[in-house]
């Protein structure tokens, strides 16, 4: 770790089907480009994959999987701790600590846990709930400086910074107070099937979502089936949902402006835009599929660079949980 940058921190829960475009755009895409400029730190986040039932065969495969991908999309191990959440106890433990200094009526105010609850009712369980104090810890346990996340973690964030500034009133400064750090363009991709929802691996039709692991016929046809409206102009503008979110992907993709895709996009119809959209996304994922696949098949190597990766974040973690309990009144263990 260098003394003198900032530290960036972010997670990604494990999904059975990989990424989703949204991921890519919003986060985990962004990612590899700041290892330079800054101390990174980016995990899977097991813990928080099972606040929803989960197989555990499947948890453990998807997991690796996720790892592999977030490798794939461009973290290198040896400039960034890369690392299973679940690798390093120090997030339970100052969730511990952070969840006593967190009131229950700031975390039933929060719009994930009351959509989840919705969506699960069978399993409101108190994880769910305390889900953000977690979240906050694996931010405060760095001393993160700043949280790359999609638009959808504003809140989260949000709570973790009144609960760094509270535990800093009441105990004395110590925590850094994080700054999310959202995408300008791309913070909320939209579903190509209903453009007024959330790009989301939950998304019941499964047209609607883009994987970063899927093969290139499926990324065009999805991309082809794509909602739009009943104008003929590609340009971003109020009520025109589906145009604006294939303009931002594009926009994302290739590293141009709105403006110079719409310019480039002038005079020519739906189909062919759309398809067009299709074609570089496509071609963006396919290196990051084919690195995939090189990475699953190494699995000595991964298991090497998240052992790596869970000592490296464990010896950051573990001096802010030694002075948090001393903060907090606990007798030395040593
Ligand atoms: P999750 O899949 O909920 O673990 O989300 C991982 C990261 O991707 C978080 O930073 C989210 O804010 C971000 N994210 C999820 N869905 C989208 C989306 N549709 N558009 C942009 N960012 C997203
Ligand atoms: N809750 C985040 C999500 O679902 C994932 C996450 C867990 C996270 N811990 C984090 C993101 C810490 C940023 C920082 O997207």
């Amino acid at each position: 770790m260098d003394k003198e940058k900032k530290l960036i921190l972010s997670l990604i829960q494990p999904s059975a089907k990989s990424f989703t475009l949204g991921n890519y755009i919003g986060s985990v895409g962004n990612w590899g480009k700041l290892q330079d400029e800054y101390n990174c730190v980016y995990g899977i986040a097991d813990l928080h994959a099972i606040t929803v039932k989960q197989d555990p065969v499947e948890l453990r495969k998807n997991s690796l999987s996720a790892y592999a991908l977030m490798l794939a999309c461009g973290i290198d191990p040896e400039k960034s701790v890369a690392f299973f959440q679940s690798h390093n106890k120090c997030h339970a433990e100052l969730n511990w600590i952070l969840a006593c200094n967190t009131q229950f009526g700031e975390l039933s105010r929060m719009t994930q846990f009351k959509d989840k609850s919705a969506k699960h009712p069978d399993n409101i369980n108190a994880g769910l709930f305390t889900y953000p104090v977690l979240m906050a810890a694996d931010i405060l346990v760095y001393n993160a400086d700043l949280v790359p996340v999609g638009i959808d973690q504003k809140q989260h964030l949000e709570l973790a910074r009144n609960v760094a500034q509270r535990f800093n009133y009441v105990y004395g400064d110590f925590f850094k107070v994080p700054e999310a750090y959202i995408p300008k363009v791309g913070a909320k991709i939209m579903s190509l099937t209903d453009p007024t929802k959330k790009m989301s691996k939950s998304d019941e039709n499964q047209n609607g979502c883009i994987y970063v692991l899927d093969d290139k016929d499926t990324i065009i046809r999805k991309f082809k089936k794509a909602v739009t409206d009943s104008d003929a102009e590609i340009k971003f503008a109020e009520g025109k949902d589906g145009i604006n979110n294939l303009l931002t992907i594009y926009s994302v993709i290739t590293s141009k402006t709105v403006e110079e895709a719409e310019a480039e996009f002038s005079g020519k119809g739906y189909g062919e835009f759309k398809l067009a959209v299709g074609e570089v996304v496509a071609d963006k994922l396919a290196p990051i599929r084919e690195e995939h696949a090189r990475l699953m098949a190494d699995k000595a190597y991964l298991k090497k660079c998240y052992t790596e990766g869970a000592m490296k974040a464990q010896s950051i973690a573990q001096r802010t949980v030694t002075k948090a309990y001393r903060k907090v009144g606990f007798v030395d263990a040593r």
